[in-house]
């Protein structure tokens, strides 16, 4: 298959903007969770939309690029999913949940979740990096 020459650019770029997704979350997260104000100003809220807005959109680029279908090629899939399960986990520990117990327990599987992704991804394989230790072979 025949990839665009700026394809490793915008690998990167998705890679790049992965990382700098996940340090705000974790970092407004733990504001959040110890009472900052600052954390849900909307420069920070802005600042947050427009990096997720680019690493989604260079996600779907390469989808793209690569004529991926999330059915024949599982770990995209599962990624996918994975997407909407962090959303709502997200809102949930950034505003949503209604005690400061589901606040922090929001925050902590919406974490678990996104680095789950990152490894599905680079494993490209549903379970990523938990098929070897559960043995399982899809
Ligand atoms: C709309 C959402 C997304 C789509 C459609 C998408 C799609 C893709 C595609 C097609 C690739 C290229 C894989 C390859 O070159 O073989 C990729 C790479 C990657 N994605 Fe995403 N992605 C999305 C969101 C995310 C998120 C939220 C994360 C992290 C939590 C993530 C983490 C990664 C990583 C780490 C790689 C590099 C994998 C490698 O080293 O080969 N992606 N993504």
């Amino acid at each position: 298959m025949n990839f665009p020459s700026w394809y490793p650019e915008i690998k990167q770029m998705h890679i790049a903007l992965v990382a700098a997704s996940g340090l705000l979350f974790a970092v407004r997260g733990a504001a959040v969770l110890t009472g900052k104000r600052w954390a849900m100003r909307s420069p920070w809220r802005w600042l947050s939309y427009g990096i997720d807005t680019l690493l989604l959109s260079a996600g779907v680029a390469l989808w793209s690029i690569l004529s991926l279908n999330p059915v024949q090629s599982p770990w995209l899939g599962t990624k996918l999913l994975l997407l909407v399960l962090y959303v709502v986990l997200g809102s949930l520990a950034l505003k949503r949940a209604p005690t400061p117990a589901t606040r922090r327990l929001s925050f902590a599987a919406a974490l678990c979740v996104y680095l789950f992704m990152a490894s599905v991804a680079v494993a490209h394989h549903p379970m990523s990096v938990l098929q070897n230790l559960l043995g399982v072979y899809v």
